[in-house]
């Protein structure tokens, strides 16, 4: 691939997990790369790792859920590479609790902050810029945006939200000749760990391990920038992912049976 050759895309959350191996292989591809997340020290040494790669990048430590970071990373944007093609919006924390078990709300203002709101701030900010470029505003949901799954009810309805989000803007823009790709990731090892909020409101690490229905990240970037670089307007990761929408309208009570079953894993 070398579709994105020069391009100048912006990720956010690319300090761990899906985001960094994006990074990489845009990088491989001779991207221009914005690198965007909270840990500065992280973004610094993929930062190292990119331009090796031989791509041009720059970090900026940015926390999505404030608007004014998200038009600060623009803003960096604009003023090192003078353009934007591509805006990946990857960041993302999750909480991990029945609802009936919660002990605080905030949770749920969190998770709807950091995965819904923050790609709404960057996506305005980037807008502009992306019509001059005719470029491309990407969401990375997850198979939670597509069936509601328990014990992610925060999670999941951020999810949703990002992809009502995404849905009306690509509508917004069909003749602007800005494309909207959503992503829908299933189970994903990182070799990082989802941020995740427990039912008090500590923070609890959790991990996906290989094998089974869980797909490597260098599989998942690949798929994710093969749809990016088509444009498509979505990409469902995993062969499940792909049967439940029309499983959902068909038999909606076996979705959900099969919903939990999964989520008792
Ligand atoms: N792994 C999976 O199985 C899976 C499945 C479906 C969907 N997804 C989605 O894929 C995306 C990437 O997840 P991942 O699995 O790669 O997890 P990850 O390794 O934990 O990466 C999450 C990234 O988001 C960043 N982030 C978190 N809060 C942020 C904030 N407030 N501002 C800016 N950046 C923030 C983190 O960086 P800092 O901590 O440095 O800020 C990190 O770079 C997420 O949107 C996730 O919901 C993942």
């Amino acid at each position: 691939m070398t579709i994105f050759k020069n391009k100048v895309v912006i990720i956010t959350g690319a300090s761990s997990g899906i985001g960094r191996q994006m990074a990489l292989d845009l990088a491989e591809d001779g991207a221009w790369l914005v690198l965007a997340a909270r840990s500065l020290d992280k973004l610094n040494s993929l930062e190292d790792e990119c331009t090796q790669l031989g791509a041009r990048a720059i970090s900026v430590q940015t926390d999505v859920s404030d608007e004014n970071q998200c038009k600060a990373l623009i803003d960096a944007t604009i003023a090192e590479f003078d353009r934007i093609d591509i805006l990946i919006n990857n960041a993302g924390i999750t909480a991990r609790n029945r609802f009936d078990e919660m002990q605080v709300l905030w949770p749920f203002e969190k998770v709807m902050q950091v995965n819904y709101l923050g790609s709404v701030y960057c996506s305005y900010y980037a807008l502009p810029h992306l019509k001059k470029s005719k470029g491309q505003l990407v969401g990375v949901s997850s198979m939670t945006g597509k069936v509601g799954v328990p014990n992610r009810s925060a999670y999941s309805a951020s999810k949703f939200a990002m992809v009502g989000f995404f849905d009306a803007l690509r509508v917004e823009l069909a003749d602007s000749g800005v494309s909207v790709t959503v992503t829908y990731p299933d189970f994903v090892e990182t070799g990082s760990r989802l941020e995740s909020i427990g039912p008090d409101g500590n923070s609890v690490k959790e991990a996906f391990k290989r094998g089974g229905k869980v797909m490597g990240v260098e599989e998942a970037s690949e798929i994710m920038l093969e749809a990016i670089a088509q444009r498509k307007r979505e990409s469902i990761l995993s062969t499940r992912g792909k049967f439940t929408p029309l499983l959902k309208i068909l038999f909606p009570n076996l979705v959900d049976r099969l919903v939990q079953k999964a989520a008792n894993k």
